[in-house]
Protein backbone atom coordinates (compact mmCIF):
# COMPACT_ATOMS: atom_id res chain seq x y z
CA UNK A 1 0.00 0.00 0.00
CA UNK A 2 1.31 3.49 -0.87
CA UNK A 3 -0.04 6.50 1.34
CA UNK A 4 0.37 8.68 -1.89
CA UNK A 5 -2.61 6.46 -3.46
CA UNK A 6 -4.90 6.85 -0.06
CA UNK A 7 -4.23 10.50 -0.40
CA UNK A 8 -5.28 10.75 -3.89
CA UNK A 9 -8.38 8.48 -3.21
CA UNK A 10 -9.73 10.90 -0.61
CA UNK A 11 -8.50 13.85 -2.81
CA UNK A 12 -10.82 12.55 -5.51
CA UNK A 13 -13.61 12.10 -3.17
CA UNK A 14 -13.54 8.17 -2.58
CA UNK A 15 -14.46 6.09 0.62
CA UNK A 16 -11.25 4.76 2.17
CA UNK A 17 -10.95 1.26 3.40
CA UNK A 18 -10.13 -0.37 6.71
CA UNK A 19 -6.94 -1.64 5.35
CA UNK A 20 -6.07 1.69 4.30
CA UNK A 21 -7.08 3.87 7.29
CA UNK A 22 -5.31 1.01 9.73
CA UNK A 23 -2.18 1.77 7.11
CA UNK A 24 -2.38 5.47 8.17
CA UNK A 25 -2.62 5.46 11.54
CA UNK A 26 -0.20 3.02 12.44
CA UNK A 27 2.39 4.20 9.75
CA UNK A 28 1.93 8.06 10.95
CA UNK A 29 2.25 7.00 14.58
CA UNK A 30 5.39 5.08 13.83
CA UNK A 31 6.92 7.80 12.36
CA UNK A 32 6.94 6.50 9.27
CA UNK A 33 5.11 8.60 6.91
CA UNK A 34 5.94 12.15 6.84
CA UNK A 35 3.82 15.01 8.29
CA UNK A 36 3.31 16.29 4.90
CA UNK A 37 1.82 13.48 3.56
CA UNK A 38 -0.28 13.57 6.57
CA UNK A 39 -1.27 17.30 6.25
CA UNK A 40 -2.27 16.33 2.49
CA UNK A 41 -4.73 13.49 3.72
CA UNK A 42 -6.33 15.94 6.83
CA UNK A 43 -6.89 18.78 3.80
CA UNK A 44 -8.27 16.07 1.91
CA UNK A 45 -10.59 14.74 4.28
CA UNK A 46 -11.85 18.63 5.21
CA UNK A 47 -13.24 18.97 1.99
CA UNK A 48 -14.47 15.59 0.95
CA UNK A 49 -15.73 14.67 4.29
CA UNK A 50 -16.04 11.02 5.70
CA UNK A 51 -18.90 8.66 5.59
CA UNK A 52 -20.14 6.79 8.92
CA UNK A 53 -17.63 3.51 8.47
CA UNK A 54 -14.79 5.65 7.67
CA UNK A 55 -15.16 7.58 10.52
CA UNK A 56 -15.65 4.75 12.74
CA UNK A 57 -12.58 3.09 11.06
CA UNK A 58 -10.50 5.97 11.79
CA UNK A 59 -11.90 6.27 15.76
CA UNK A 60 -11.09 3.01 16.11
CA UNK A 61 -7.57 2.55 14.72
CA UNK A 62 -6.73 5.97 16.87
CA UNK A 63 -7.45 4.51 19.97
CA UNK A 64 -5.79 1.54 19.37
CA UNK A 65 -2.72 3.51 18.44
CA UNK A 66 -1.65 3.37 22.24
CA UNK A 67 -2.66 2.38 25.52
CA UNK A 68 -6.34 2.50 26.58
CA UNK A 69 -7.15 2.32 30.50
CA UNK A 70 -8.72 -0.81 31.95
CA UNK A 71 -11.59 0.39 34.49
CA UNK A 72 -13.00 -2.50 35.18
CA UNK A 73 -11.39 -2.81 38.86
CA UNK A 74 -13.95 -0.16 39.91
CA UNK A 75 -16.92 -0.94 40.98
CA UNK A 76 -20.43 0.17 39.60
CA UNK A 77 -20.91 2.47 36.35
CA UNK A 78 -18.02 5.15 35.53
CA UNK A 79 -19.38 8.00 34.12
CA UNK A 80 -17.11 10.76 32.00
CA UNK A 81 -18.02 14.28 30.32
CA UNK A 82 -16.02 15.91 27.50
CA UNK A 83 -16.35 19.43 26.17
CA UNK A 84 -15.26 20.93 23.08
CA UNK A 85 -13.78 23.77 24.59
CA UNK A 86 -14.63 27.44 25.55
CA UNK A 87 -14.37 30.51 27.92
CA UNK A 88 -14.84 30.27 30.76
CA UNK A 89 -15.87 26.46 30.73
CA UNK A 90 -15.24 25.82 34.47
CA UNK A 91 -17.91 23.02 34.16
CA UNK A 92 -16.01 19.83 35.08
CA UNK A 93 -14.93 21.16 38.60
CA UNK A 94 -18.30 21.91 39.46
CA UNK A 95 -20.36 18.75 37.70
CA UNK A 96 -17.58 16.50 38.27
CA UNK A 97 -17.92 16.53 42.57
CA UNK A 98 -21.60 17.00 42.19
CA UNK A 99 -22.02 13.46 40.44
CA UNK A 100 -19.23 11.75 42.22
CA UNK A 101 -21.03 13.35 45.91
CA UNK A 102 -24.53 11.43 44.61
CA UNK A 103 -22.97 8.21 43.73
CA UNK A 104 -21.80 8.26 40.24
CA UNK A 105 -18.21 7.03 39.70
CA UNK A 106 -15.97 9.96 37.93
CA UNK A 107 -12.69 8.92 36.05
CA UNK A 108 -11.73 11.46 34.46
CA UNK A 109 -9.33 12.28 32.17
CA UNK A 110 -8.72 16.33 31.12
CA UNK A 111 -6.76 18.51 29.01
CA UNK A 112 -4.97 21.31 28.54
CA UNK A 113 -6.03 25.16 27.67
CA UNK A 114 -5.04 26.21 24.23
CA UNK A 115 -5.17 29.44 22.28
CA UNK A 116 -8.43 31.21 22.94
CA UNK A 117 -9.61 28.23 25.27
CA UNK A 118 -9.13 27.34 29.03
CA UNK A 119 -8.44 23.31 29.88
CA UNK A 120 -9.51 22.09 33.42
CA UNK A 121 -5.76 20.75 33.96
CA UNK A 122 -4.52 24.41 34.20
CA UNK A 123 -7.26 25.34 36.40
CA UNK A 124 -6.68 22.60 39.13
CA UNK A 125 -2.58 23.13 39.52
CA UNK A 126 -3.49 27.18 40.50
CA UNK A 127 -4.00 24.75 43.78
CA UNK A 128 -0.74 24.40 45.25
CA UNK A 129 0.49 21.33 44.96
CA UNK A 130 -2.28 19.27 43.16
CA UNK A 131 -0.86 16.17 40.74
CA UNK A 132 -2.26 15.60 37.95
CA UNK A 133 -0.12 12.78 36.66
CA UNK A 134 -1.17 9.73 38.82
CA UNK A 135 -0.45 6.30 37.61
CA UNK A 136 -3.02 4.44 36.13
CA UNK A 137 -3.28 2.10 39.39
CA UNK A 138 -3.45 5.25 41.46
CA UNK A 139 -6.21 7.03 39.71
CA UNK A 140 -7.85 3.34 39.38
CA UNK A 141 -7.40 3.32 43.61
CA UNK A 142 -8.27 6.83 44.26
CA UNK A 143 -12.14 6.68 42.26
CA UNK A 144 -12.19 3.30 44.14
CA UNK A 145 -11.98 5.57 47.50
CA UNK A 146 -14.05 8.56 47.00
CA UNK A 147 -15.56 8.30 43.71
CA UNK A 148 -13.56 10.99 41.32
CA UNK A 149 -10.18 11.64 39.63
CA UNK A 150 -9.19 13.87 37.10
CA UNK A 151 -5.82 13.81 35.55
CA UNK A 152 -3.98 14.75 32.57
CA UNK A 153 -3.79 11.59 29.62
CA UNK A 154 -0.49 10.13 29.95
CA UNK A 155 1.26 9.94 26.61
CA UNK A 156 1.09 6.47 26.10
CA UNK A 157 -3.04 7.35 25.49
CA UNK A 158 -4.07 7.90 21.43
CA UNK A 159 -0.63 8.81 20.28
CA UNK A 160 -1.97 9.26 16.68
CA UNK A 161 -4.15 11.58 18.08
CA UNK A 162 -1.34 13.86 19.48
CA UNK A 163 0.36 13.93 16.48
CA UNK A 164 -2.33 14.31 14.04
CA UNK A 165 -3.95 17.21 16.29
CA UNK A 166 -0.75 19.18 16.75
CA UNK A 167 -0.32 18.65 12.93
CA UNK A 168 -4.65 19.48 12.24
CA UNK A 169 -3.19 22.82 14.41
CA UNK A 170 -0.72 24.81 11.84
CA UNK A 171 -2.09 23.33 8.59
CA UNK A 172 -5.77 24.31 9.33
CA UNK A 173 -7.58 21.55 9.35
CA UNK A 174 -8.88 21.52 12.79
CA UNK A 175 -12.82 22.67 11.68
CA UNK A 176 -13.35 18.84 9.92
CA UNK A 177 -16.08 17.07 11.92
CA UNK A 178 -14.70 13.33 11.20
CA UNK A 179 -11.88 14.89 12.12
CA UNK A 180 -13.02 16.39 15.26
CA UNK A 181 -15.51 13.87 15.85
CA UNK A 182 -12.84 10.49 15.91
CA UNK A 183 -9.89 12.94 17.67
CA UNK A 184 -12.27 13.28 20.59
CA UNK A 185 -14.05 9.94 20.69
CA UNK A 186 -10.98 8.27 20.47
CA UNK A 187 -9.42 9.86 23.14
CA UNK A 188 -12.83 8.89 25.32
CA UNK A 189 -13.06 5.40 24.32
CA UNK A 190 -9.80 4.62 25.33
CA UNK A 191 -9.69 6.56 28.83
CA UNK A 192 -12.78 3.90 29.59
CA UNK A 193 -15.57 4.82 31.00
CA UNK A 194 -19.20 3.30 30.26
CA UNK A 195 -20.91 6.85 29.67
CA UNK A 196 -20.30 9.61 28.17
CA UNK A 197 -21.57 12.98 28.01
CA UNK A 198 -20.44 15.33 25.46
CA UNK A 199 -21.02 18.98 26.06
CA UNK A 200 -20.76 20.43 22.39
CA UNK A 201 -20.38 24.06 22.39
CA UNK A 202 -21.43 26.21 19.60
CA UNK A 203 -21.26 30.07 19.23
CA UNK A 204 -18.02 32.53 18.82
CA UNK A 205 -16.13 30.82 21.35
CA UNK A 206 -16.02 27.50 20.28
CA UNK A 207 -14.91 25.27 17.06
CA UNK A 208 -18.69 25.02 15.70
CA UNK A 209 -19.69 28.79 15.15
CA UNK A 210 -23.65 27.66 14.27
CA UNK A 211 -25.75 25.29 16.51
CA UNK A 212 -26.26 23.06 12.88
CA UNK A 213 -22.89 21.97 12.75
CA UNK A 214 -22.62 21.35 16.47
CA UNK A 215 -25.66 18.60 16.03
CA UNK A 216 -24.00 17.30 13.67
CA UNK A 217 -20.72 17.01 15.39
CA UNK A 218 -22.57 15.61 18.40
CA UNK A 219 -24.85 13.11 16.38
CA UNK A 220 -21.05 12.12 14.77
CA UNK A 221 -19.72 11.13 18.19
CA UNK A 222 -22.58 9.56 19.98
CA UNK A 223 -23.22 7.09 16.69
CA UNK A 224 -19.61 6.22 17.40
CA UNK A 225 -19.80 5.58 20.85
CA UNK A 226 -22.85 3.82 20.50
CA UNK A 227 -21.64 1.47 18.00
CA UNK A 228 -18.87 0.74 20.40
CA UNK A 229 -21.54 0.10 23.24
CA UNK A 230 -20.48 3.44 25.68
CA UNK A 231 -23.97 5.15 26.59
CA UNK A 232 -22.68 8.13 24.61
CA UNK A 233 -24.89 11.30 24.98
CA UNK A 234 -24.83 14.70 24.17
CA UNK A 235 -25.91 18.62 25.23
CA UNK A 236 -25.39 21.40 22.58
CA UNK A 237 -25.14 24.74 24.56
CA UNK A 238 -24.39 28.52 24.13
CA UNK A 239 -20.66 29.80 23.98
CA UNK A 240 -21.88 32.71 22.18
CA UNK A 241 -21.10 34.60 25.78
CA UNK A 242 -18.64 33.10 27.95
CA UNK A 243 -19.96 30.60 30.83
CA UNK A 244 -20.29 32.17 34.33
CA UNK A 245 -18.49 35.33 34.59
CA UNK A 246 -14.64 34.14 35.16
CA UNK A 247 -12.10 33.90 32.91
CA UNK A 248 -8.74 32.63 33.94
CA UNK A 249 -7.28 29.74 35.77
CA UNK A 250 -7.48 30.45 40.34
CA UNK A 251 -10.56 32.82 39.19
CA UNK A 252 -12.68 30.13 37.55
CA UNK A 253 -11.12 27.72 39.86
CA UNK A 254 -13.20 30.71 42.84
CA UNK A 255 -15.85 30.83 40.67
CA UNK A 256 -16.52 26.86 41.35
CA UNK A 257 -16.24 26.66 44.52
CA UNK A 258 -18.76 29.62 44.64
CA UNK A 259 -21.16 27.28 42.72
CA UNK A 260 -20.55 24.10 44.62
CA UNK A 261 -21.89 26.72 48.01
CA UNK A 262 -24.92 27.88 46.03
CA UNK A 263 -23.57 30.90 45.23
CA UNK A 264 -22.83 30.26 41.26
CA UNK A 265 -24.26 32.21 37.97
CA UNK A 266 -26.87 31.46 36.52
CA UNK A 267 -26.10 29.61 33.39
CA UNK A 268 -23.01 27.93 35.16
CA UNK A 269 -25.93 26.13 37.38
CA UNK A 270 -28.34 25.92 34.62
CA UNK A 271 -25.69 24.10 32.69
CA UNK A 272 -24.41 22.00 35.68
CA UNK A 273 -28.13 20.84 36.34
CA UNK A 274 -29.17 19.51 33.30
CA UNK A 275 -25.62 18.20 32.68
CA UNK A 276 -25.71 16.29 36.17
CA UNK A 277 -29.40 15.11 35.70
CA UNK A 278 -28.36 13.44 32.75
CA UNK A 279 -25.38 11.72 33.95
CA UNK A 280 -26.84 10.77 37.18
CA UNK A 281 -29.22 8.98 34.56
CA UNK A 282 -26.71 7.13 32.70
CA UNK A 283 -24.92 6.02 35.73
CA UNK A 284 -28.51 4.74 37.28
CA UNK A 285 -28.91 6.63 39.91
CA UNK A 286 -31.58 8.15 39.06
CA UNK A 287 -33.93 7.05 36.83
CA UNK A 288 -34.96 9.66 34.91
CA UNK A 289 -32.92 12.94 33.90
CA UNK A 290 -35.39 14.90 35.75
CA UNK A 291 -34.65 13.31 38.87
CA UNK A 292 -30.94 13.58 38.61
CA UNK A 293 -31.49 17.19 38.56
CA UNK A 294 -33.40 17.43 41.53
CA UNK A 295 -30.83 15.32 43.08
CA UNK A 296 -27.53 17.52 41.62
CA UNK A 297 -29.24 20.34 43.51
CA UNK A 298 -29.76 18.83 46.45
CA UNK A 299 -25.86 18.10 46.78
CA UNK A 300 -25.33 21.58 45.71
CA UNK A 301 -27.86 22.53 48.62
CA UNK A 302 -26.25 20.38 51.63
CA UNK A 303 -22.27 21.08 50.50
CA UNK A 304 -21.56 17.04 49.56
CA UNK A 305 -20.70 18.48 46.12
CA UNK A 306 -18.41 21.45 47.94
CA UNK A 307 -16.55 18.44 50.16
CA UNK A 308 -16.14 16.10 47.32
CA UNK A 309 -13.77 18.91 45.64
CA UNK A 310 -12.24 19.30 48.91
CA UNK A 311 -11.77 15.41 48.27
CA UNK A 312 -10.61 15.54 44.79
CA UNK A 313 -7.89 17.87 45.75
CA UNK A 314 -6.79 16.57 49.34
CA UNK A 315 -6.80 13.01 47.29
CA UNK A 316 -4.15 14.24 44.63
CA UNK A 317 -1.75 16.42 47.17
CA UNK A 318 -3.94 20.00 46.72
CA UNK A 319 -3.27 22.24 49.69
CA UNK A 320 -7.13 22.54 50.56
CA UNK A 321 -6.84 25.54 52.78
CA UNK A 322 -7.49 27.29 49.10
CA UNK A 323 -10.79 25.48 48.28
CA UNK A 324 -12.36 26.18 51.91
CA UNK A 325 -10.27 30.08 51.59
CA UNK A 326 -10.62 31.29 48.28
CA UNK A 327 -9.18 34.49 49.50
CA UNK A 328 -5.54 32.72 49.59
CA UNK A 329 -5.44 32.88 46.15
CA UNK A 330 -2.89 35.48 45.04
CA UNK A 331 -4.45 38.26 43.04
CA UNK A 332 -2.62 39.51 40.00
CA UNK A 333 -0.95 43.07 41.05
CA UNK A 334 -3.15 45.50 39.17
CA UNK A 335 -6.69 44.79 38.52
CA UNK A 336 -8.05 47.34 35.68
CA UNK A 337 -12.19 48.55 35.45
CA UNK A 338 -13.54 48.03 32.07
CA UNK A 339 -15.89 50.60 31.62
CA UNK A 340 -18.92 50.85 29.47
CA UNK A 341 -19.14 54.09 26.97
CA UNK A 342 -22.89 54.33 26.84
CA UNK A 343 -25.51 53.00 28.62
CA UNK A 344 -28.48 50.13 27.55
CA UNK A 345 -28.55 46.62 27.40
CA UNK A 346 -25.67 44.21 26.65
CA UNK A 347 -26.40 42.36 23.40
CA UNK A 348 -23.43 40.82 23.28
CA UNK A 349 -20.28 39.83 24.73
CA UNK A 350 -17.96 38.06 22.49
CA UNK A 351 -16.30 34.78 23.75
CA UNK A 352 -13.73 34.52 21.38
CA UNK A 353 -12.65 38.04 22.01
CA UNK A 354 -13.15 37.56 25.99
CA UNK A 355 -10.88 34.46 25.67
CA UNK A 356 -8.25 35.97 23.37
CA UNK A 357 -7.82 38.93 25.63
CA UNK A 358 -7.79 37.08 28.94
CA UNK A 359 -4.94 35.37 27.12
CA UNK A 360 -2.95 38.07 26.06
CA UNK A 361 -3.70 39.08 29.92
CA UNK A 362 -1.62 36.25 30.95
CA UNK A 363 -4.10 33.46 31.60
CA UNK A 364 -3.87 31.01 28.62
CA UNK A 365 -1.37 29.97 26.05
CA UNK A 366 -0.91 30.93 22.52
CA UNK A 367 1.66 27.65 21.57
CA UNK A 368 1.93 24.83 24.10
CA UNK A 369 5.20 25.61 25.72
CA UNK A 370 4.30 28.89 26.53
CA UNK A 371 3.64 29.15 30.49
CA UNK A 372 0.43 30.56 32.23
CA UNK A 373 -0.23 32.87 34.98
CA UNK A 374 -2.63 31.77 37.21
CA UNK A 375 -3.94 35.04 39.05
CA UNK A 376 -4.42 36.47 35.27
CA UNK A 377 -7.74 36.94 33.90
CA UNK A 378 -11.36 38.37 32.89
CA UNK A 379 -14.38 39.10 35.66
CA UNK A 380 -17.14 39.94 33.43
CA UNK A 381 -19.82 42.13 35.83
CA UNK A 382 -22.27 42.04 33.31
CA UNK A 383 -23.90 39.60 30.84
CA UNK A 384 -25.87 38.91 28.17
CA UNK A 385 -29.10 41.15 28.89
CA UNK A 386 -28.27 43.37 31.65
CA UNK A 387 -28.95 47.03 32.17
CA UNK A 388 -26.10 48.74 32.30
CA UNK A 389 -24.93 52.45 32.80
CA UNK A 390 -22.77 54.63 30.78
CA UNK A 391 -19.80 54.89 32.45
CA UNK A 392 -20.48 51.71 34.60
CA UNK A 393 -18.33 48.78 35.03
CA UNK A 394 -18.16 46.24 32.63
CA UNK A 395 -15.45 43.99 33.66
CA UNK A 396 -12.68 43.84 35.79
CA UNK A 397 -9.18 42.73 34.40
CA UNK A 398 -6.37 40.88 36.20
CA UNK A 399 -2.85 41.18 35.20
CA UNK A 400 0.60 41.35 36.17
CA UNK A 401 1.30 43.01 33.23
CA UNK A 402 2.05 46.30 32.19
CA UNK A 403 1.56 46.86 28.93
CA UNK A 404 -1.69 45.35 27.50
CA UNK A 405 -3.67 48.93 27.03
CA UNK A 406 -4.05 47.38 24.37
CA UNK A 407 -5.77 44.48 25.46
CA UNK A 408 -8.26 46.37 28.01
CA UNK A 409 -9.36 48.39 24.05
CA UNK A 410 -9.90 44.68 23.02
CA UNK A 411 -11.98 43.80 26.33
CA UNK A 412 -14.28 46.88 26.10
CA UNK A 413 -15.14 46.11 22.44
CA UNK A 414 -16.04 42.65 23.18
CA UNK A 415 -18.98 44.11 24.75
CA UNK A 416 -21.82 45.37 22.10
CA UNK A 417 -24.08 47.75 24.29
CA UNK A 418 -27.97 48.14 22.98
CA UNK A 419 -31.24 50.50 23.16
CA UNK A 420 -33.27 47.80 23.21
CA UNK A 421 -33.82 45.08 25.59
CA UNK A 422 -32.38 41.86 25.05
CA UNK A 423 -33.20 38.44 26.89
CA UNK A 424 -30.67 36.51 28.88
CA UNK A 425 -28.77 33.70 26.74
CA UNK A 426 -30.22 29.71 27.20
CA UNK A 427 -26.79 27.79 27.95
CA UNK A 428 -28.98 24.06 26.94
CA UNK A 429 -29.99 24.82 23.72
CA UNK A 430 -31.11 20.44 22.70
CA UNK A 431 -30.17 16.84 24.25
CA UNK A 432 -29.14 13.99 21.71
CA UNK A 433 -29.58 10.62 23.11
CA UNK A 434 -29.88 7.68 21.14
N1 LIG B 1 -10.82 18.78 20.70
C1 LIG B 1 -10.19 17.61 20.43
O1 LIG B 1 -9.85 16.85 21.32
N2 LIG B 1 -9.94 17.32 19.14
C2 LIG B 1 -10.31 18.12 18.12
O2 LIG B 1 -10.07 17.77 16.98
C3 LIG B 1 -10.96 19.33 18.42
C4 LIG B 1 -11.21 19.64 19.73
Amino acid sequence: MRTVDIIEAKRDGRALTKEEIDFFVKGYTADEIPDYQAAALAMAILFRGMNKDEIAYLTDAMMHSGDTIDLSAIKGIKVDKHSTGGVGDKTSLVLGPLVSACGAKLAKMSGRGLGHTGGTLDKMESVPGMRIGLSEKEFVDQVNRIGISIIGQTAKIDPADKKLYALRDVTGTVESIPLIASSIMSKKLASGSDAILLDVKFGSGAFMKNIDSARELAKTMVEIGDSLHRDTRAILTDMDEPLGRAVGNSLEVKEAIATLKGEGPEDLVELVKRAGGIMLSQAKVASSVEEGEKIILKAIDDRSGFEKLCALFEAQGGDVSYIRDPSKFPLASHIEEIRAKKGGYVERIDSFGIGVAAMKLGAGRAKMTDTIDMAAGIILCKKVGDKVKEGEVLAYAHTNKTDVEEVYKEISDSFIVCKEKVPAHTVVHEYIAK
